[in-house]
């Protein structure tokens, strides 16, 4: 499959047509953003990263029944997806407190939760993510009762595989953001990208953080956090 025009350049991606309009291929950039984008910088080798775990997770993710846009990987940073028209919802489960629900109730980071939780946000940078429940995801018609109810399965059905596979790697799955994407028939399937950037990883007997919040605040060691956590999906 060939790469066509460029449709969309996103922070951390770009989206190219190809010559199937039902196939687009994403390539994965270096860049960074936090904040809103008001933070910037680089990872080096974040897009390798990110490309090629992304396309592991989503492979074992089907094998358990997961719907995913997930088609081929074309080399280390491009990968041909199905294109979706994504549901405009960041949809969190967590299962460790941590980030802002740590700091919107009060609460210190690392209690384990006796079961995942899930939230929403509009995605809208305009409006900074604004957190919502599904009432008003479905009032403002960003999705069907039905749509949620099916996407909010799905996470919790991701969660438990997640959480099972990277205990196997010594890594606890704090928490992590997933977005959705509806095919050209309606069907809901998984999309984006699950790695280092949407998701929080300690490691089980540190605790030591393998992931984006080493860029969020300052920690230093960025880079290797993302090549610890590639090493051991590819162990
Ligand atoms: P939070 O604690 O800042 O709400 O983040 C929860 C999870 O979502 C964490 O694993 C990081 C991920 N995340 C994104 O992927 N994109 C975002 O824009 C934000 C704010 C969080």
């Amino acid at each position: 499959m060939n790469k066509c025009e460029q449709l969309y350049e996103g922070k951390a991606k770009k989206v190219f047509a190809t010559e199937d309009p039902e196939y687009v291929i994403v390539s994965y950039k270096d860049d960074a953003t936090a904040f809103d984008g008001l933070k910037k910088g680089t990872i080096s080798g974040k897009g390798v990263v990110n490309n090629r775990m992304s396309n592991y997770l989503m492979k074992l993710l089907e094998k358990q029944g997961v719907p995913t846009h997930y088609v081929e990987e074309l080399s280390d940073r491009e990968t041909v997806v199905r294109k979706v028209s994504i549901v405009p919802l960041e949809v969190i489960i967590r299962n460790v407190s941590a980030g802002s629900f740590a700091k919107r109730y009060g609460v210190e980071e690392g209690i384990v939760f006796a079961e995942p939780t899930i939230e929403f946000s509009y995605k809208n940078d305009d409006l900074h993510d604004p957190l919502l429940n599904s009432y008003h995801a479905v009032a403002l018609g960003l999705a069907t009762r039905e749509e949620i109810e099916n996407i909010k399965n799905m996470a919790f059905k991701i969660n438990s595989v997640l959480k099972e596979y990277f205990k196997s790697l010594k890594v606890t799955l704090v928490d992590f953001k997933l977005e959705f994407g509806k095919l050209s028939d309606g069907t809901i399937v998984l999309a984006d990208e699950i790695s280092p950037d949407t998701c929080r990883f300690w490691d089980s007997e540190t605790n030591e953080k393998l992931d984006k919040d080493r860029f969020r605040r300052d920690l230093g060691g960025v880079e290797d956090a993302y090549e610890e956590m590639m090493k051991r999906v590819f162990k």
